[in-house]
Order: structure tokens, then sequence, then C-alpha cells
């Protein structure tokens, strides 16, 4: 079997029906067959084509975590700090849609269904399982949270998507799959992910925020429903996916919520009593002005966790129906109904018209002149590294769990799985998790889950090592080494580290363990020597002169000026090209709210420094240097609370940053912003590029939108954008690649610049709902969080860049160093273009699996180009019986997958009628 991967940029997912590891009985090999039904929209209600039809979809916005945990959320446990129950809200739903076959609801975190369904009967999955096949009861989204779309990274996305889709599949079948995606409230709008959405086989995507001047822009142009062209690399329709922004948000127009926790009026519609309203709910129902393309709109009528008693709600919305649609008799040409996305969306696409094209992202997301959503982008930054690292762990537990077999979860060491992880790496996604806008207590949470979720896969990792090394010694795993701890190393003479690479290919990267002392020999596992430094205690030499401090390495050299103790030059040997680069680290005076402009503050959601100069911490940093034969390393102090290590080892085509920042101090009551700047001899022209969701790289130019003529208010916050892998600058000759370790915002303000948000510590709330000021301590960091993390750079030629960042941004998390293998699960290594994203148990004899094109088109001569990878010859212990192809989200067949084709605007020209439901009323 050969599996082609296409296009660059491409990734696919394959099902690997029958597989078996040689110590498994054979299995007899089977041809799946699989009825092809032909699968049309759910049942939608009647729209009337000479009217304007409003779309009614009721809908409740549940947070798989944000002021309380998930599990409070579902319970409606803490409705002291929120009043919130799920059960309730699906409970109430499900008993209102029985009383009125005309209802529609649609339910989107799979997170939270998944809990009620398992605590229903029979008759009540039964029941509920009817209302979907009779698309009463639709899923969109389905996913197992809403993913927050600024700092997540694609390979989680993709994770928790298939873990959310996989239950509905396997619950309702064809008919829980959704068709829509549905990201109503995260903080603007990944190109990423929309082409994810695309590959997953959604037919469209609404979402509720953007920025005000964009929204603006569109509702005037009537172009709020476009087709986002959302990769540079994937030939259309591929990645093409339908995308609508919703009127109000995701809210009710105002005046119309009838939920418990809302004060709008019900319609008394007795005309005996004395406060009858119909006509008054009616007329200002019909002067709801809506600027659409098409004679149909959509309405949301629900909000955050609404519907707990949902008879509010759909006995004054059968009655709105009732009564606008009455005045068609006298004339009006309203049609209200109720409906779902799908629904709606399948009614603009029997419009036949064309759709204007999006070709970059909705980043920054600004809701007025002061206020950018662009301090989430590093909000949390310990949180946001426990969760990249936790995803590279999930990867490996499920790797081992394939290539263990069964023992992998029953072994010597006791019970392991890998599903403990996965959900909790799955609710970690959302939009108030990895995001850093839930309130302490939830993040807590995230954090505890995670760790639980870790606990359970290092008993599988363990068993599955035990059976393939045949060593069932104790295993220890070094959880601290970010702080140079682990008590087994410190405290043992001898001792034998696994380490293991979840990449398809070697990769060269140094361990670092603690030890105590000096005297260390290290080998391999056939006890060759390993080439190694115990370095704690080799201090080499302190500088004091006034040369330069020059490191030289295989492929990078290193200056630093010895007055200011900064780094100064840096040089490619191979390409022989330098630039001038100093690196320093400033903070933003945080603001506080008390500014004549804008009383907005800088909170967990938003980024407001009170001047654009930020505050250099240190102009000059005292200096340690170490060298020896594995790596040359300059210490840095600038401050008690900011320090770093800049290492150069033998082998590394990048320099690393290792910095430490915190604990913040607040003595001064001033909110901070921490970032460290690079400022270069490039001459980058306002451009620097960063990266989508860990994929492809968008241009950003300073106060420049691509869609709209930008009025630029924030001249920092404002040219902000999310970093998740990289971010680099780049003129004709040189490119300076920075890639992180973790989701951070960050931005060029100078030519020659770049700048990354590494800590953030706030004493204000910003008044987006969290409520509490991001300032985070804990037992163990009393006086404030304390963070660590990595930053490599590298310098190449432009055309040669992608090449050295691609590897290298995987290595950056997911790396383990191999000498001579002593087992691999593989029996040759993948081509370089070839990334293996996942490899996952599915069922007892499949296993999922996809590789990935990771190269951008036309960014490497030598990768951006078609790859064929053998899926037969892939596996050194497993034999391929049969390999089934699917989409992205792996529920869907490959063959199954039919896609509504949107056809784009060529020119710019905008017709379409005035839907604005005044002009079609009679009144
Ligand atoms: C979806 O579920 C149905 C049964 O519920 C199953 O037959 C089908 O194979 C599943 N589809 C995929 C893509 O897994
Ligand atoms: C239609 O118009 C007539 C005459 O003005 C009025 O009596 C009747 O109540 C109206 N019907 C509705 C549904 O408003
Ligand atoms: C859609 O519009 C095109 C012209 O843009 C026309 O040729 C085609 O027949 C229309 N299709 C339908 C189904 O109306
Ligand atoms: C390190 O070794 C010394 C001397 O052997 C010993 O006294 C000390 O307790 C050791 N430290 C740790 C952390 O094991
Ligand atoms: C930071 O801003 C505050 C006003 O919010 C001001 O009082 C203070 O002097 C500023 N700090 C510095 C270092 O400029
Ligand atoms: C604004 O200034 C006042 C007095 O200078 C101070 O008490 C307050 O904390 C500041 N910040 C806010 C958000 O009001
Ligand atoms: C080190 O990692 C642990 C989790 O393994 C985490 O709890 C801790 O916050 C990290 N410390 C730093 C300084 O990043
Ligand atoms: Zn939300």
């Amino acid at each position: 079997m050969i599996g082609k991967i296409h296009k660059q940029m491409s990734h696919d997912s394959w099902l690997f029906s029958k597989m078996a590891t040689p110590e498994y009985t054979p299995f007899v090999f089977l041809l799946l067959l699989f009825q092809s039904s032909v699968w049309g929209f759910p049942s939608c209600h009647a729209t009337k084509p000479g009217m304007l039809n409003v779309h009614l979809v009721p809908h409740t916005h549940d947070d798989v975590g944000w002021l309380k945990t998930v599990d409070q959320y579902f319970y409606g446990d803490r409705n002291d700090i929120q009043h919130a129950g799920v059960q309730y809200i699906l409970d109430s739903v499900v008993d209102q849609l029985l009383k009125n076959p005309d209802r529609r609801f649609i339910y989107v975190e799979t997170a939270f269904f998944y809990r009620w369904w398992k605590q229903q009967t029979d008759d009540m999955q039964n029941t509920v399982k009817q209302l979907v096949n009779e698309g009463r009861l639709e899923f969109v989204n389905g996913g197992w949270c809403m993913s927050d779309e600024a700092t997540t990274h694609y390979s989680a996305v993709i994770d928790q998507m298939t873990m959310g889709l996989r239950f509905l599949n396997d619950t309702f079948g064809h008919c829980g799959r959704p068709r829509v995606a549905w990201h109503i409230d995260p903080f603007g709008h990944a190109r990423e992910h929309a082409s994810m959405f695309a590959q997953m086989g959604y037919d469209g995507f609404f979402f509720g925020r953007l920025d005000y001047q964009d929204r603006n822009r569109r509702m005037v142009a009537r172009e709020q429903e476009m087709l986002w062209r959302a990769s540079e690399s994937l030939t259309p329709p591929m990645a093409d996916l339908f995308t609508g922004i919703l009127p109000n948000g995701y809210n009710p127009p105002e005046g119309f919520c009838w939920d418990q926790s809302c004060d709008d009026p019900p319609i008394r519609d007795d005309p005996d009593l004395e406060d009858y309203n119909v006509d008054d709910v009616v007329t200002r129902f019909l002067h709801i002005a809506l600027v659409y393309k098409t004679n149909h709109i959509i309405m949301t009528m629900g909000s955050d966790f609404q519907y707990e008693n949902a008879n509010l709600w759909y006995k004054n919305l059968d009655k709105l129906i009732r009564y606008v649609n009455q005045m068609q008799s006298n004339g009006s040409e309203v049609n209200v109904l109720y409906s779902t996305p799908s629904c709606y969306l399948q009614e603009l696409h029997r419009a036949n018209l064309t759709w204007p094209l999006k070709g970059d992202d909705f980043f920054p997301y600004a809701d007025s002149a002061h206020d950018f959503w662009t301090g989430y982008f590093t909000s949390r930054p310990a949180l946001k590294r426990y969760e990249r690292i936790s995803n590279s762990y999930l990867q490996t537990c499920k790797q081992l769990e394939v290539l263990g077999g069964p023992i992998s979860r029953k072994g010597p060491f006791g019970a392991g799985d890998s599903e403990t992880l996965k959900k909790a790496m799955a609710v970690a996604q959302h939009h108030d998790a990895v995001s850093g806008t839930e309130k302490q207590h939830v993040a807590n949470d995230y954090a505890r889950k995670l760790a639980n979720g870790w606990a359970h896969c290092q008993v599988l990792v363990s068993n599955t090592l035990s059976s393939l090394s045949g060593s069932s010694a104790p295993r220890v795993y070094c959880e601290h080494l970010n702080i140079s701890v682990c008590p087994l190393t410190e405290t043992s003479k001898k001792f034998s580290v696994n380490v293991y690479n979840p990449l398809a290919r070697p990769v060269s990267w140094p361990v670092r363990l603690p030890v105590n002392g000096t005297a260390y020999r290290i080998s391999d596992a056939k006890g060759k020597a390993v080439d190694s430094q115990v370095g704690l205690s080799v201090l080499i030499m302190v500088v004091i002169c006034r040369c330069s401090i020059t490191f030289v390495m295989t492929f990078l050299r290193v200056t630093f000026d010895p007055e200011t103790g900064l780094l100064s030059s840096l040089s490619n040997l191979e390409t022989q090209q330098t630039v001038k680069l100093s690196q320093n680290f400033y903070w933003y005076n945080a603001s506080d709210g008390n500014n004549s402009e804008s009383i907005q503050m800088s909170g967990a959601y938003i980024f407001r420094p009170n001047t654009s100069t930020p505050f250099i911490i240190s102009k000059t940093a005292k200096i340690e240097t170490l060298q020896n034969s594995v790596v040359q390393e300059v210490r840095q102090w600038f401050s008690p609370w900011v320090s770093q290590v800049v290492r150069l080892y033998t082998d590394s085509r990048a320099l690393e940053l290792e910095w430490t920042v915190g604990p913040v101090p607040i003595g001064d009551d001033l909110g901070k912003e921490v970032i460290s700047r690079l400022d270069s001899s490039i001459n980058s022209s306002g451009v620097f590029y960063t990266d989508s969701n860990g994929r492809e790289m968008l241009q950003r130019r300073k106060d420049y939108r691509p869609t709209w003529n930008l009025r630029q208010s924030e001249p920092i916050a404002g040219n902000y954008y999310p970093i998740n892998s990289r971010a680099y600058i780049k003129d004709d000759k040189d490119q300076l690649t920075v890639v992180t370790d973790r989701s951070q915002g960050g931005g060029s303000i100078q030519d020659g610049s770049l700048e990354i948000m590494l800590h953030r510590r706030l004493l204000y709330d910003d008044v987006r709902g969290v409520g509490e000021p991001l300032n985070e301590m804990s037992d163990i960091y009393p006086e404030g969080l304390v963070v660590r993390g990595r930053h490599l750079l590298s310098l190449s030629p432009p055309a040669t860049a992608a090449d050295t960042h691609r590897p290298l941004a995987q290595e950056v998390y997911q790396a383990g160093g191999e000498r001579e293998p002593i087992f691999s699960g593989l029996q040759a290594v993948l081509p370089p273009a070839v990334h293996l994203l996942t490899v996952s148990q599915w069922d007892q004899d499949t296993v999922l699996l996809r590789l990935e094109h990771q190269y951008q088109a036309s960014e490497s001569k030598e990768h951006s180009q078609p790859v064929t990878v053998n899926l037969q010859k892939l596996f050194s212990t497993l034999d391929v019986l049969g390999v089934s192809e699917m989409n992205l989200s792996a529920n869907q067949w490959k063959d199954e997958m039919t896609r509504l084709d949107w056809k784009a605007e060529s020119g710019t020209h905008h017709t379409g009628v005035t839907n604005q439901l005044s002009a079609y009323s009679a009144l």
C-alpha cells in the first residue's frame, strides 16, 4: 500500500484495519464493506422563497471550564460563583424538544454531552437517538471542547476534535456527524483552524468575534459571509471553508432573551389581560436590522449556560413564530422558523451566489479602540508550557500503547492508559483553558487533570519499555528537569536512562540530567562511551577582559559584548552570513484604568501598556561563561528576577536562550508585562511572520491589516500576534527565526526587531468576565510565579530557512536523543518532509495513523515537494493487513467525504438584497 501525500502542508489520516504485532495471533484479513448511504441534511423546516426567512437557532454556550471547573459546570456546583449546570440544561432541553416536534436545539461541547449521556437510561438514550435522527437535536462543532484558536497547537486540536467526533459517530452514526464548525466565543480566529475544519469535512463555519473595525466594514459591504481560503499550499477547495459571522455575537437580539437568567418581558398573549404585548413584541422584532446577502438570516437564541429551564425559552419562541408569521396574512414578508446552523447553511448554498474570498486570519481581535485581546497570547505561561509538553508526552504514550500492545495497559507496573491524558488534554484546549483566561482555581484544575493523565501514561510507558527492553527494573520519571531536579539521578551512583524519540527520524538532542559530583562515565546501551560533560562545577572562566567573547561551534558563531554582557552578533558558518544581534529584557507598564482615553486596563485577556516604550530591566548583564566540548554557555543575570543562559551546542544549528523570569515584582503597585527583545541589523521593512497554530506562516505588517484600512489606536498591543511555535524577520539576505517552546504573543515594533512576551503579572481585572487580576502565586511560588522557557534562534538565507526551523520546532518539544537506537518502532526513517503526527490505538486491532507533509508550498526548494511513503513497510513490529483512508478528524471515510462547493467572487462588486427585517414587514 502506498500512501501518497500529495501536497505540502496536507495531513491525512489512515485507519489501519487489522494490524497485529507479531506476538498476537494473526488476524484473518477482512474486507470491510461499507454501505454507501445517501445522506442529506437533517430535516429542516421549509422556508418561503419570496420572503425573508429568519432562522431561530436555540443554543447554549457551555464553557468547558472558566469561572468554574468543567465538573462544577456539569453538575451545577458552586452556583455562588456563577449559576450554571449543564446536566440540567440537557435534561430540560430534551424534555422540551419532545413537547413540540417543530422545536430544534444544537449542542456543541462533547465533553459535557459525554458526561450526561453516560448517566442516562437505555430508554432516554433511545429517545435522544430518535431526536438526533430526526434532526431535532443537532450536534455542531462536536469536538470535546470549542478550542482556543490563538494559543493551541494543531496537533492537540486535531486530537480533541477526533475524540469528540468519534464519540458522536460511535453513539449516533451518520446523523451525529456535525456539518458545521461553530466557534462563537474564541477571541480571534486562526487560519489553520479553518484549514483543519475544511479537512475534517465541515461544510461551513460560524463565529461571533472579530475586530470591531472589520465588522463595521463588512456590515456595510455585506461581507459578513465569505469563503475562507485557509491554506496557501493546498489546492482549492481542499482548505476552502464557507465562513459566516453571526449577527449579534452569539446572543439573541436585544429584548428577546427569554432565559431564566434574562429580564426581557415574556410574550403576554391573552387579550383579556391588561398587559397584552403581542403587537409590541412583533413590531420590535420586525424592526431588527440585519444586513446579509441572501433572504435568509440567522439569529442565535441563547447564550452562556442558558436553557437550564428550557420551557421559558421555547414557550416564548413558539409564540414569537406564531405571531410574527400571522402577519403574513396582512402582507408581511417575514417568515420565522426554528432552525439550525446546517439548515441555514443549506439555504445559503441553495442561493447559488458568489462570496468574497478571505486569505489572511482574524487576529488580533479588538472590541474597541483600546481593547486588544492580545494579552492572552501569553497569559499563564507555565500552564501554556505544561499543556505543550503534555501533548508531546501524550503522543509518546499513544505510540507506546501501539508498540507495546495489550501489555502496555496491563503489565508489570499495573494498569495504565492513555485515555486519562487524552481527556485532560482535550479539555485543556478549551478557549478558557490554555488561553489563560480562567480563574486561578480552574487553571489549577486543568493542571491537576493533566498531572493525573501523566500518571496513567507513565504506568503504560513503563509497561511497554519493560516489555521492549526485557527489564522490569523500577523506573522513575524526572519531572522536574526544568528546574534541574531529579532525586534519583542526584542520589544514585549508577543508573540507566531510557530516552524515547517520538519523531519518525533520528535527531540529535542534548539530554541534561542533574547529578551529584563530577566523576561519571556515560555509555550507550552497547557499552560504548557517549560524548558528555558534567557541567555543574566546571565553571571554566569568568570573563573580565574587554575583548569580545566569542563562541564557535560547528554551525554557528556567537559574540557577546563584554562591557554589557549582551549578545552582539550571530553568524551561520555554513552560509557565511553574519548579523548584528542584541537581546535584552524589558517590561511594559500595564494600564491601570486611570487614563483619559479609555479606562481599559491590562488583564488576562487584554494587553494595554500605558506607554509605547518598554522599560529596560538592566542595560548590562553580569555574566559567567562555561565551555566544554559539548556546550558553550553564557549565564546572564539582569536582575534578581530575570536571568538567562545562552547555550550553543556542538552540532546545533540554533542558539538556545533559556530565560527565567519571576517573581515579577509588584511592590511598586505596577502591573508588568515582560518581554524579550531581539534587535538586529536585518532590514525587515515593517514586516514579520508568525505561524498559525504551529503550521503555515502568515505575513504581518506593522499598523496594517490585509483586508481593511486599519485605524491603529494601540501602537504596541495592536501590533501583537499569536506565536505558537515560531516567528521570523527577514530581508533579501538574512532570515532570523525564533522557535518558541510554548505559545506566546509577539510583535515587530521597529525594523530589525522582534519582541516576544514571556510573562505577565497584573493587578486589575480587565472586565471581560474572569473577574480576577492575572497575578499567579502558589505555595511553591508565594512571591509570584517563576517561569522558565527557551527560545531557539537560527540564522539562514530566507530560501533555506524552513529546512532548519521546521525540524527545530518539533524537536523543541518532542525530542529525545537517539544514538544507536536499541529499539525502533519504524522499519525506516520517514523522509524529512513527513512528520509522524499520530500513531494511536483505535480499536483492539486497528491503529490510527496520521502522516503530515510539514512544509509549506515553496518555502523549501528541497522539501516543498510531494512525497511518497510506503505504508506497508512503515512499522517494524506490526504487519499491515489493510488500510482505509479517512478525513482529518477520522470520523468519515475519505471516499464518503463530499462537501458543499462554494463559489468565490472574482471581483469586489457587492450585490445582494437589503436584508433588513423592517424592509420586509408590512408595518
Ligand atoms: C461511524 O459509526 C458507524 C456506526 O455507528 C460505523 O459503522 C462507521 O464505520 C463509523 N465511521 C467511521 C468513519 O468510523
Ligand atoms: C390584519 O389587519 C387587520 C386590519 O387592519 C386587523 O384587523 C388584523 O388584526 C390584522 N391581523 C394581524 C394578524 O395583525
Ligand atoms: C447557479 O448559478 C450559475 C450562474 O452563476 C448557473 O449557471 C447555475 O445554473 C446555477 N445553479 C443552480 C442550481 O441554480
Ligand atoms: C552528594 O554527594 C555527597 C558526597 O557523596 C553527599 O554528602 C550528599 O548528600 C549528596 N547529595 C545528594 C543530594 O544526594
Ligand atoms: C507606570 O505608570 C504609572 C501610571 O499608571 C506611573 O505612575 C509610573 O510612573 C509608571 N512607571 C514608570 C516606571 O514609568
Ligand atoms: C487609579 O488611581 C487611583 C488613585 O490614584 C488608585 O487608587 C487606583 O487603584 C487606580 N486604578 C484604578 C483601576 O482605579
Ligand atoms: C517545571 O515543571 C513542572 C511540571 O513538571 C511545573 O509544575 C513547574 O511549574 C515547572 N517549573 C518551571 C520553573 O517552569
Ligand atoms: Zn466561551
